[in-house]
């Protein structure tokens, strides 16, 4: 059945090499480090970890991280692999269209969209939040109906809604100019999360580390799959690997760099936190900072939200930023109308995307509540990790000469453990978020059955094939041939 077509291989990289409406390649591995650094560490260490701690794993929190970690990290070694041998804007969603056929292509790539623009949205909730506990250290009090959503008891989140306005300004205004100012704002946050781990180690009670584990050893696979959305993004990487110079080489080194120093922090900072301040305190939106304060540091406690503050910002700068690389590499397969592949012609960006983007995601940071999207952004993650997987083990068969610079080591073990813990993962999440997305996904098959199963480019390339085929020898113009 024609929803099952695949792309070559081969047209991907051609696409690549012919660069006719690619993007500049500008990109060296600090550079794709400080992407994926930029891209992973905010909200989910700075204000999942305290939710995760009260609610779901106690100071079993560490090994949620761990736990989840292990999976994000099995995971980035399959990118990894089709990273570095099928560079391309889309990443899971160019992989699942070579290797699974375009329907799974376009559900991941439909997917994607949870796991970027909806996850920007629970990042600059987060945002708003540290934001309105800075305010409040120097005596600003802003009024809450117009810092929390409806579902808060609000009005509008207009601090979420107002950054996510200024970074697209920033997008727009082209990648290196983005990734200088990401840079900058990477070594602010590992500053601040430097901070809390010299000063914090100093205030731990050992006593509230007891018990490890109130909730059982279920609560750390709840916790997991909660705090699994501090790993998200690392996949951004692959996804800027058309703007990368040399990706063979830089590609699965920049992802496994930002998996490795990540994952670090998390157990650190998880660690020190639930030592700090006794799990059941934590239960607020900026614990860090709340366990700085109760260490009585205040002066501490502003400093780390700032640092905070920026590395939520640069976390939103790349979520955006992949969201805007995605939606272009599915627009050039057509199975997205034509503006969204449309590059501005003097700063080589997708400027109606960052547009479209921006848009949505400060709707959703104005109006819809962190809990609820943040869930919404680990399932849509967890299923393309699953895909991403599949397609793994599939181009293994289909395509085994496909030059890959970084191989997989005892083929098909990874890919299939990533299945594996994905699937444990997304199955430890609430039974709403399953029906939720259900709901996407249906909406999904419409959006496809309604535009992209008849526009889709390779739809339209096999059927003048199929055509010039059926068509009488006389008549058939000598390109025909050619195509043929
Ligand atoms: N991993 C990102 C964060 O924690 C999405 O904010």
């Amino acid at each position: 059945m024609s929803v099952w077509r695949k792309k070559p291989v081969e047209q991907v990289l051609a696409d690549k090499k012919k660069n006719k409406r690619g993007l500049v390649p500008t990109l060296g591995v600090a550079d794709l480090t400080a992407l994926g650094v930029g891209a992973v560490i905010g909200t989910g260490i700075f204000v999942l970890t305290g939710v995760a701690a009260a609610n779901y794993a106690g100071p079993g929190v560490v090994f949620s991280f761990i736990l989840s970690g292990i999976a994000a990290t099995l995971a980035a070694m399959v990118y990894a692999e089709l990273g570095a041998a099928i560079p391309s804007a889309g990443s899971a969603y160019t992989f699942s269209y070579v290797s699974l056929g375009e329907i799974i292509a376009w559900l991941v790539g439909w997917n994607l969209i949870l796991e970027y623009l909806v996850a920007a949205g629970a990042v600059s909730i987060g945002w708003s939040s540290y934001m309105g506990d800075l305010l409040q250290s120097v005596g600003i009090t802003l009024p809450a109906a117009f810092t929390s959503s409806p579902f808060d008891g609000g009005i509008v989140n207009l601090p979420a809604a107002l950054i996510v306005l200024v970074i697209t300004g920033l997008i727009i205004t082209g990648t290196q100019h983005s990734t200088t100012a990401n840079k900058i704002i990477v070594v602010a946050k590992l500053a601040a999360i430097a901070l809390f781990i010299a000063l914090g180690v100093q205030h731990i009670n050992p006593a509230n580390w007891r018990p490890v584990l109130p909730y059982g050893i279920s609560g750390v696979f709840h916790g997991a799959a909660i705090v699994f959305f501090a790993y998200i993004g690392f996949d951004a990487v692959a996804t800027a690997s058309e703007e990368v110079k040399n990706p063979q080489r830089d590609l699965p080194r920049g992802i496994i760099w930002t998996l490795v120093i990540s994952t670090l922090l998390y157990i650190v900072v998880a660690g020190i936190l639930t030592g700090m301040v006794k799990y059941t305190n934590l239960n607020t939106a900026s614990p860090v900072a709340t366990a700085l304060l109760r260490a009585g540091i205040p002066w501490a406690s502003a400093l780390v939200s700032v640092g905070a503050l920026a590395g939520l910002t640069s976390v939103l700068l790349v979520a955006m930023y992949g969201q805007s690389r995605i939606f272009f590499a599915m627009a050039r397969d057509d199975l997205l109308p034509p503006i969204f592949d449309w590059l501005h012609p003097r700063l080589r960006t997708p400027v109606w995307d960052s547009i479209i983007i921006g848009v949505l995601v400060a709707l959703i940071g104005a109006f819809l509540p962190i809990g609820l999207v943040a869930e919404l952004a680990n399932i849509g993650t967890l299923t393309a990790f699953i895909a991403v997987s599949t397609g793994a083990i599939i181009l293994r068969r289909t395509n085994p000469d496909l030059r890959r610079p970084f191989r997989l080591p005892w083929m098909p073990a990874i890919p299939v453990l990533t299945i594996i813990s994905a699937g444990y993962l997304a199955i430890n999440l609430p039974p709403l978020t399953w029906v939720r997305f259900i709901a996407w996904v249906a909406i999904g098959l419409v959006v496809y059955w309604l535009y992209g199963y008849r526009k889709s480019k390779l739809a339209r390339e096999s059927q003048e094939v199929y055509a010039s085929r059926a068509m009488p020898e006389p008549a058939r113009k000598p390109e025909d041939g050619k195509k043929v």
